[in-house]
């Protein structure tokens, strides 16, 4: 093959991908070809350097809370298994944040005069829920659920760490495309380009 062809054929996927993720955000052509230029470079270097796919990006990185809500305390101390409060995790694409209801469970009577369960108890009451900053969150042009995954077996730890060791919850493992890739290719799920981009 001569390499005119073979830098078509390689050139042909990328675009395709790009084009689609591009109607589907439905951006303008100009924006189109800002946003072709930056993936052929991000993916340029995600080939060429490896070292793209797991270089270190600001970890770790905890959001302050509205709430000084501790995994460590709950979670490990107390042995609170994860999925009672994120129970959506093996039944939906997010493993969710409980409701002020939820914590109120055991708040009712546990450590009621603390200024901290009080807040708690007032969101409860005035049902305005409580803003909790996002830790992890994937680009736009990401599909990703906890179901398919939490069936399968995979730990919460091996993608967000020891969350039960954390007073805070910060951003321990970065979920760059080499961090989903390398999993899926050694347990043999799916690796085409569509799994993950839609
Ligand atoms: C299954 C029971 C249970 C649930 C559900 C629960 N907690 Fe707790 N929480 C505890 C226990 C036990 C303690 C430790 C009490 C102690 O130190 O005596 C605690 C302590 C706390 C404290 C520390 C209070 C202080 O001043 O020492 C905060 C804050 C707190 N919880 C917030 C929450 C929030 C927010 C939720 C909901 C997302 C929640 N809890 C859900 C059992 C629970
Ligand atoms: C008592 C309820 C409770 C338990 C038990 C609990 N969590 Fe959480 N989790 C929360 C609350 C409330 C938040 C939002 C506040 C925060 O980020 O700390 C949260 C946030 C998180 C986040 C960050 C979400 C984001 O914004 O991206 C992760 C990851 C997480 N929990 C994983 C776990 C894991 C893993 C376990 C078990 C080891 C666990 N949680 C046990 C209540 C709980
Ligand atoms: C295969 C990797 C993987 C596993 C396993 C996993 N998570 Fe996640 N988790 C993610 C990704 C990726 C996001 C960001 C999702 C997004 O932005 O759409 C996320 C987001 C979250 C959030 C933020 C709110 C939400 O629902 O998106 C919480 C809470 C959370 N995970 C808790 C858990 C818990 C608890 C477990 C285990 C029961 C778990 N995760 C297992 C990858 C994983
Ligand atoms: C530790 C291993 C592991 C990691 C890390 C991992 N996955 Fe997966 N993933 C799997 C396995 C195993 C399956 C196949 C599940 C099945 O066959 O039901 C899968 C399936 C999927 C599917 C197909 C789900 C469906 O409903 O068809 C998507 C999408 C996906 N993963 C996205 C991601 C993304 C995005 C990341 C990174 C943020 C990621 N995965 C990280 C193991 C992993
Ligand atoms: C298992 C899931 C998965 C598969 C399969 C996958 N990607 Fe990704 N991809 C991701 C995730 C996650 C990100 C976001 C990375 C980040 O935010 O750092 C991403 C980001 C990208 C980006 C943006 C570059 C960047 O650094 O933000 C491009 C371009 C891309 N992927 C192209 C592809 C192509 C082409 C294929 C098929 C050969 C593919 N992806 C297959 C998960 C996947």
């Amino acid at each position: 093959m001569d390499l005119k062809k073979r830098v078509e054929s390689l050139a042909l996927p990328l675009t395709m991908f790009l084009q689609k993720r591009a109607e589907r955000l439905s951006l303008s052509l100009t924006a189109f070809l800002i946003l072709s230029v930056l993936g052929a470079v991000a993916l340029g270097h995600a080939v060429i350097g490896g070292v793209f796919y797991f270089g270190p990006v600001y970890l770790p990185h905890a959001p302050k809370q509205p709430v000084a809500f501790s995994h460590k305390l709950h979670a490990g101390t107390n042995k609170i298994p994860c999925q009672y409060c994120h129970s959506d995790a093996r039944r939906t694409e997010s493993a969710g944040i409980p409701t002020a209801k939820k914590c109120m469970n055991c708040h009712v009577v546990v450590k009621t005069e603390s200024p901290e369960v009080v807040k708690i108890a007032a969101a409860h009451d005035n049902g305005k829920p409580i803003e909790w900053v996002r830790v992890y969150k994937n680009p736009d042009h990401v599909w990703f659920s906890h179901k398919r995954h939490i069936k399968k077996g995979v730990e919460c730890q091996t993608c967000h760490g020891p969350v039960e060791t954390m007073e805070v919850v910060s951003k321990v493992v970065d979920h760059q495309m080499g961090f989903c890739l390398s999993c899926h290719k050694s347990k043999k799920a799916p690796t085409d380009c569509w799994t993950c981009h839609t």
